[in-house]
């Protein structure tokens, strides 16, 4: 574990010639005995829920229509407009900033995309089945002022997807400026289910985005990769929900869902939920029922889990036994960020309690020769640039460090008598095991992060499977690296087993194959954790004839932009 993003902005700060100590903007290092953090003033904002139109409406799909990507006036800030992008809908009289999409399953999407940046974009379709020419694969990416023209089938089941742009090298930018939003897909089993709970989207169902952002006294976002962003992701200060800063959300005593898609560009989160907040208390159950590709079998009672980049987990939170004015924080609790790119903790490592001084930062030194050019910095005291006096101003805890997110009061008695069904819907388990698979190997050179020892390259596939195929993947990550959000488009797959887990994630786990309640399901992104390695199965059965180009990369969105990142052909 290092310190390196600390340590930077000490160095800045520093230089800069802060007086009083450093202490107010030091981020706490990850303790796991760390409470979460609970003052109520703390979270003065009502959370933004989708609604009938604005950032965030529910499109109901029924005909053909225009997604605008341009830059709009929003409040984040209660009070300060500030400038997002977004994907404008005009429909029936109503104004949506990238809506929920919503549609059923077997439903069509007819749909133009128009580009009203000054660059290229494109937009991709987080986990949905589609044909290369409707995946936003960076090669369609068009430029300013030009369209795109998106018809495909959704014959996926029901989850919560998601779409979002993928232009190589402007994904992270596009991403964190505010283009993106949800892409919920509903079928029998799902509409069984909404009936059984009683659940109604936006008000009972509430979709949890998660995106940290950085916002500067203006309430503007701040967007300012420095090399070494570059190379470990590009990290906010606070973390907002649905766009929403330090916000709250009023419920009954009933059963509630959330739909939490991890948005950051490169922040993991641990999630828990927690009773009033008091320090030393236990985290609270919750059931998980779904994840990135849909509802799991039966439902799963669980305390905490891991969510990385473009995951999604669908949970019920029972507030049938609280009381009028209890209030439960989701939280994302303490962890290992494991951000080993130098290596394993070893000898020739700061030892535990030096890593959590002020004075670590000699014996850290070594690690910042990794990173060729950041390492300079660290050496010349000089003044920083602009990009590092902004971070001064900002407080950017570490990956790991327990953060508030949203503080749930409960506020109204309802009566509420519903069962939550012991069977959701069925995944058919993929026949296949472990035991002779392809190899999937990520790991960097002078941190420049690689699949298989390569970067992207728009003309070359080196993945190319078989359509029908049913393959098995051991994604394995090198020992020396940060943790990695593996994804594949156009397949759903599923989780075999989980090999060399660190601690953290093994103490997850529910059966004897190391997966945690959240690997159950049919996924489209895995966390890897250094030295892990994730065997999956992918059933390579689809529609389309003709070849196929997709692509696997890393959703850390800088890792991504940077190249880890490949083509994947499914040869016809
Ligand atoms: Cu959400 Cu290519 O990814
Ligand atoms: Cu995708
Ligand atoms: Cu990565």
């Amino acid at each position: 574990m290092t310190s390196r993003r600390n340590i930077l902005i000490a160095g800045a700060a520093g230089a800069a010639g802060i007086a009083g100590g450093l202490a107010w903007w030091r981020s706490q290092p990850p303790a796991v005995t760390e409470p979460p953090f609970t003052h109520d003033a703390a979270f003065p904002n009502k959370l933004r829920v989708p609604g009938a139109d604005g950032l965030y409406g529910i499109h109901d799909v029924a005909s053909a229509f225009t997604l605008a990507a341009k830059s709009v006036q929003q409040e984040i800030v209660p009070g300060k407009a500030a400038s997002l992008l977004a994907y404008e809908v005009e429909s029936q009289g109503k104004r949506l900033l990238n809506p929920l999409i919503r549609l059923r399953s077997g439903g069509k999407i007819s749909a133009k995309l128009w580009n009203g940046l000054d660059e290229t974009s494109i937009i991709h379709w987080h986990g949905l089945t589609v044909d290369s020419n409707n995946d936003g694969h960076p090669h369609y990416a068009v430029a300013g002022g030009a369209t795109y023209e998106y018809s495909f089938a959704v014959p996926n089941r029901a989850a919560t997807y998601w779409y979002h742009p993928h232009p190589h090298h402007l994904t992270g930018k596009q991403m964190y400026l505010g283009l993106g939003g949800l892409f919920i897909v509903e079928d029998d089993d799902e509409l069984a289910l909404q009936k059984a709970l009683d659940l109604k989207l936006g008000e009972t169902d509430i979709p949890l985005v998660l995106h940290d952002r950085r916002l500067d006294a203006n309430g503007q976002l701040v967007f300012n990769p420095t090399a070494e962003d570059k190379a470990d992701g590009f990290l906010g200060s606070q973390v907002l929900v649905n766009w929403t800063p330090k916000p709250y959300f009023e419920a009954a005593t009933r059963l509630y869902r959330f739909r939490i898609l991890n948005a950051s560009n490169a922040r993991p989160y641990k999630l828990a939920f927690y009773a009033n907040g008091h320090s030393g208390g236990q985290p609270l159950d919750f059931q998980l029922i779904g994840t990135d590709g849909g509802l799991i079998d039966s439902p799963r009672t669980i305390k905490e889990v891991f969510l990385s980049n473009a995951e999604r987990v669908d949970v019920l939170l029972d507030l049938r036994n609280a009381k009028i004015g209890d209030a439960i924080t989701l939280v994302s609790v303490a962890f290992d960020p494991m951000e080993h790119e130098e290596g394993p903790p070893g000898a020739d490592k700061p030892s535990e309690a030096a890593k959590d001084t002020q004075d670590a930062k000699p014996a850290e030194k070594s690690a910042h020769a990794l990173h060729g050019a950041d390492s300079k910095k660290e050496k010349d005291p000089a003044p920083a640039p602009a990009e590092a006096k902004e971070k001064d101003k900002i407080d950017i805890p570490e990956p790991g460090v327990a953060m508030d997110i949203l503080r749930i009061h409960v506020r109204h008695k309802e009566a509420y008598d519903r069962a939550v069904p012991a069977t959701l819907s069925r995944i058919v388990p993929i026949a296949a095991n472990c035991a002779s698979p392809r190899m999937i190997n990520l790991d960097h050179v002078k941190m420049v992060w690689r699949i298989n020892g390569q970067t992207y390259q728009h003309e070359t596939t080196p993945i190319t499977v078989k359509r029908g195929a049913t393959e098995v993947w051991n994604i394995k990550n090198a020992a020396a690296s940060m943790p990695h959000p593996f994804h594949i488009h156009g397949f759903q797959f599923q989780i075999l087993e989980r090999i060399n887990s660190p601690a953290q994630q093994k103490a997850l786990s529910v059966n004897d194959k190391g997966l945690a309640a959240s690997d159950l399901g049919w996924k489209d992104t895995v966390l890897v954790w250094p030295g892990e390695t994730a065997c999956i199965a992918i059933d390579f059965t689809h529609p389309f004839s003709g070849d196929q180009v997709y692509m696997i990369h890393c959703h850390n969105l800088e890792h991504e932009d940077q190249g880890m990142m490949l083509n994947l052909k499914v040869e016809a």
